[in-house]
């Protein structure tokens, strides 16, 4: 299938000059979500990587993050926005173009040792995966890679990633 077709650019989304990638119309049609997390699973477990859980940040990693959960039979854990959890939180701040920005998981997510395979809808940058990585690894975890559906190759996010595998499905 091609889910290229099915990702809508928008021009100068947020900021003149950005193709914004809209997934809101690959979610809408049935056969391409069903398709793109049938294909994320299988590529997942081609790579051989084995995870006991599916941690994916807000918001649009929890779109794609649950139901590869479902799909593998494995938890999700979410990863928020600073104030959104209600227990108590790991916070981990990372770099954006002006400025920061906090996420947060919380201490009793995860046990030491436990697998963890990262999900977002899309790296950029790679800034928001990066902190993910140090909040999962800060606990003990082994990581075992990084699932997106779109990759921005121009912006070299890979670079910013632990070595660890990096599977994405659609690259621009
Ligand atoms: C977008 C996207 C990724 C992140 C990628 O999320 O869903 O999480 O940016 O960018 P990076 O690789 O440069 O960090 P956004 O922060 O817009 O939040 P949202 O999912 O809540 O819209
Ligand atoms: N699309 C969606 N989310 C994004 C993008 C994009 O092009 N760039 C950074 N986050």
């Amino acid at each position: 299938m091609d889910l290229k077709s099915l990702i809508r650019d928008i021009p100068d989304f947020p900021k003149p000059g950005i193709v914004f990638r809209d997934i809101t119309t690959l979610l809408r049609d049935p056969q391409g979500l069903r398709y793109t997390i049938d294909f994320l699973a299988e590529k997942c477990i081609d790579a051989g990587l084995k995870a006991d859980y599916i941690v994916g940040m807000e918001s649009r990693g929890f779109i794609f993050g649950t139901p590869l959960a479902y799909k593998l039979g494995v938890g999700f854990i979410p990863v928020r926005k600073p104030g959104k959890l209600p227990a108590a939180v790991y916070s981990v701040e990372y770099e954006l173009e002006y400025g920061t920005d906090c996420l947060e998981m919380h201490q009793d997510a995860l046990h030491p040792n436990s697998r963890v395979l990262i999900v977002d809808d899309l790296i950029a940058t790679g800034g928001t995966a990066s902190a993910t990585a140090k909040l999962v690894q800060k606990i003990g975890c082994e990581l075992v890679g990084f699932g997106f559906i779109i990759e921005l190759r121009d912006l070299q996010g890979r670079k910013n990633l632990p070595d660890v595998p990096i599977i994405s499905l659609v690259e621009y």
